[in-house]
């Protein structure tokens, strides 16, 4: 049996044409039984027929269906598309059409998914953005007019609300230079500037470079037994810096007093090495966990706003270890600590020599 699944417009006018001819011939033989009169109707049907199938398919259902492909694929007539609709097209059966129809409404539900959620991130982004830079406002605000009131003269108080005032502008410089930070990784503007270092080194550097505030709480900062074996890595320094800083700050942040900060350092494989800071701190609890990278995210507003967090550090880190191809995770549970960890290349496998 013929397959009609697939027949150009062409192909389906002869083969109706040439199903409706048959019976009317034959129709002609049966009545006369002549075989030039059947051959004659055979061939004025067929040709009749064929003329008037093929003008009605490509008039009113195949223009038709070019038009579709044309609006959805918002194509211009190039060459390529012309030999599309010319040989590509006919051969496609309505089924196919509409398989294609589907796909490509398919296509425009994601995308139209996905600006409704870039648009919704925007909106909580400017919220969140509003609602941060209004907290130290609002409170330079205050203390300002305080002083302007009178409080100046007051020697009690005046150089107290001076230095609150400032620590407030400290507050909203940090948060100015994090968001600048960001930007600039976003926008790919800052190039990686790779080089050779030991990462043990780096991390010591962090802790001393920390020490005020990890000695204030009575953190004791380690290197797990078995890894300072020095590893070294190709990376870029000022960054890693960077990304260990935060995640030291949030270890003693989130940290308890008299509690540990440990780094591990582990060779997975030939080319990579994964870095893990952990401590015994408060934990963050599973809801948060996934979103705990993303700007301005804090698991507890009101208590991480009284450790003076903006909730860009762990975003700015994410956008580091991702400039440098690398991944990085968190694991925690609350009470017992975290360990946040991430990946960077060794030295052999980037192929630079000492
Ligand atoms: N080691 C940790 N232990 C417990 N919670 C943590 C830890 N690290 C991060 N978090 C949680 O994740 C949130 C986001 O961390 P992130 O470093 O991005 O922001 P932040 O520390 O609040 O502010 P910033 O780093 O911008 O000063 C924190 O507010 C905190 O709730
Ligand atoms: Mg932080």
């Amino acid at each position: 049996m013929l397959n009609t699944k697939n027949l150009s417009p062409l192909q389906l006018s002869l083969y109706t044409a040439f199903l409706l001819s048959m019976p009317i011939s034959f129709g002609f033989y049966f009545l006369k039984p002549n075989a030039l009169i059947a051959l004659t109707a055979f061939c004025l049907t067929f040709l009749g027929s064929y003329l008037l199938i093929k003008y009605t398919l490509e008039k009113f259902i195949y223009r038709k269906i070019k038009l579709i492909y044309k609006f959805i694929y918002q194509t211009k007539a190039t060459l390529r598309e012309e030999t599309y609709y010319k040989y590509i097209l006919p051969q496609k059966s309505i089924d196919d059409v509409r398989d294609d129809v589907e796909k490509w409404a398919t296509q425009r539900k994601e995308e139209i998914e996905k600006l409704k959620s870039n648009e919704a991130y925007r909106k909580e982004f400017l919220q969140n953005l509003a609602h941060e830079f209004k907290t130290p406002i609002f409170a330079i605000q205050g203390y300002v007019d305080t002083l302007l009131d009178g409080a100046l003269e007051n020697q009690a108080v005046n150089r107290k609300f001076l230095e609150n005032a400032a620590r407030n502008v400290d507050r909203m410089v940090t948060l100015v230079n994090d968001l600048d930070e960001i930007s600039r990784l976003e926008s790919g503007e800052q190039p990686l500037v790779r080089k050779n270092f030991i990462i043990q080194d780096l991390i010591r550097d962090v802790y001393e470079t920390l020490s005020i505030k990890i000695s204030k709480k009575n953190i004791t900062t380690s290197i797990k037994k078995g890894c300072e074996q020095p590893v070294w890595v190709t990376a870029d320094k000022e960054k890693i810096h960077q990304v260990i800083t935060n995640l030291v700050s949030n270890a003693v942040k989130y940290g308890k007093e008299n509690g540990n900060i440990v780094a591990s350092i582990y060779q997975t494989d030939e080319q990579r090495v994964l870095i893990e800071i952990s401590d015994d701190g408060i934990g963050i609890s599973e809801e948060h966990l996934d979103r705990i990278f993303e700007r301005f995210y804090r698991t507890d507003r009101g208590r991480s706003r009284d450790v003076g967090g903006t909730g860009l550090g762990l975003a700015i880190v994410k956008h580091i270890i991702e400039a440098h191809n690398q991944t990085i995770h968190v694991r925690s549970k609350v009470d017992v600590g975290t360990t946040v960890g991430f990946t960077l290349d060794t030295l052999k496998s980037t192929g630079y020599k000492l």
